[in-house]
């Protein structure tokens, strides 16, 4: 594909991060808007003095035409709009910060596109849209009914996104990541992901805290994996919603078998009780972007732990532990 111009969104975060690695090593000029709240521009020093990339730290939760850097860029071809705050618990403690963040922000995002002639934006939304009625795989026309304040607004974003496409004859498209994980992965978010917790738990040698008992289910993609995805469907001129997951489910007690499998020792289980808004059973049917984007995951779980926990052991050594 030509190169391009193309914004992404918490591009300083966990999977902003590796869609700019992917986007750059394709040689698209991409811009990043973050405000650092849970991103770091660590993750994209890959990039320093390397001119495809620019970065402009802004609150998306505020007009973007408020900011000159924006406002002054040329064309824009595509954004990836993945800036968000991504803690379930804290959308139930304030949810209307959560509402800022992850409706208002989207709506910012699509109203600086139509403003500037961009025709496309890609949204990160979440399997969290879906209601829970216990049956799984779920696909894209499965029920939808969020149990948290950051599943609604994620639904809400979907929404708004497919009536600019309806009305200022956009192509948008929400992509419904399931558990997603990889390399910088934030283990101290409280809500980030299980797998990099896991890790870090199992490197310090801390018995690993299950909330219920373990039986829960989830789909664990790579997160390059999700990365593919979402190019494939800006490249294709996808339309809609997409499930990005395995299509394979894995109890959170098997997760934590493989994860300390994996170390010398294993340091053992606690179980908590269980976290409001959790769903008991998560699995995508990935039919759709198989089938429509001709794409689909090709990182094994074990093989995608593997390299998370490579990254993870080497980071903890650049920080000084024993490792
Ligand atoms: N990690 C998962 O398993 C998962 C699952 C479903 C959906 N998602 C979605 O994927 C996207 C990326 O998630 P992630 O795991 O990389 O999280 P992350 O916290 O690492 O990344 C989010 C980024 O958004 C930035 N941000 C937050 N609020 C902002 C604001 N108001 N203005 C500008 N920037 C802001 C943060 O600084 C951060 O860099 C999010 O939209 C999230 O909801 C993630």
């Amino acid at each position: 594909m030509d190169m391009a111009d193309i914004i992404v969104t918490g591009g300083a975060g966990f999977i902003g991060s590796h869609l700019v690695d992917h986007l750059i090593d394709q040689d698209h000029n991409v811009l990043v808007v973050d405000d650092l709240s849970s991103g770091s521009t660590e993750n994209l020093s890959r990039w320093i003095g390397d001119e495809r990339l620019r970065f402009v730290r802004w609150d998306i939760t505020r007009p973007l035409d408020g900011c000159e850097d924006l406002r002054s860029h040329g064309r824009i071809d595509c954004i990836f709009h993945l800036a968000a705050r991504i803690d379930v618990i804290t959308s139930f403690d304030d949810p209307l910060d959560d509402a800022m963040r992850n409706y208002i922000g989207t709506l910012n995002v699509l109203e600086f596109a139509r403003n500037r002639g961009c025709e496309q934006v890609i949204f990160s939304s979440s399997a969290a849209v879906f209601q829970d009625n216990g049956l799984v795989p779920i696909d894209e026309s499965f029920p939808t009914g969020p149990l948290s304040p950051y599943g609604f607004h994620k639904l809400m974003s979907e929404g708004i996104l497919d009536l600019y496409d309806l009305h200022h004859g956009m192509r948008n498209a929400s992509f419904r990541f399931f558990n997603v994980y990889g390399p910088r992965q934030d283990p101290a978010n409280p809500y980030s992901g299980v797998i990099s917790k896991f890790i870090r738990m199992c490197i310090d040698g801390e018995r690993l805290i299950i909330f219920g008992d373990g039986e829960q289910t989830r789909d664990f993609v790579f997160v390059k994996d999700v990365v593919r995805t979402l190019v494939r469907g800006y490249e294709k001129g996808a339309t809609g919603q997409y499930n990005v997951g395995t299509g394979t489910e894995t109890t959170i007690n098997e997760l934590a078998a493989t994860i300390a499998g994996g170390f010398d020792t294993d340091p053992g289980r606690d179980h908590k009780g269980e976290r409001m808004g959790e769903i008991q059973r998560s699995c995508a049917d990935i039919g759709r972007i198989k089938k429509e984007l001709d794409i689909g995951p090709d990182t094994s779980l074990c093989d995608g732990i593997r390299r998370t926990v490579e990254w993870y052991l080497d980071e903890y050594k650049a920080e000084g532990g024993n490792g």
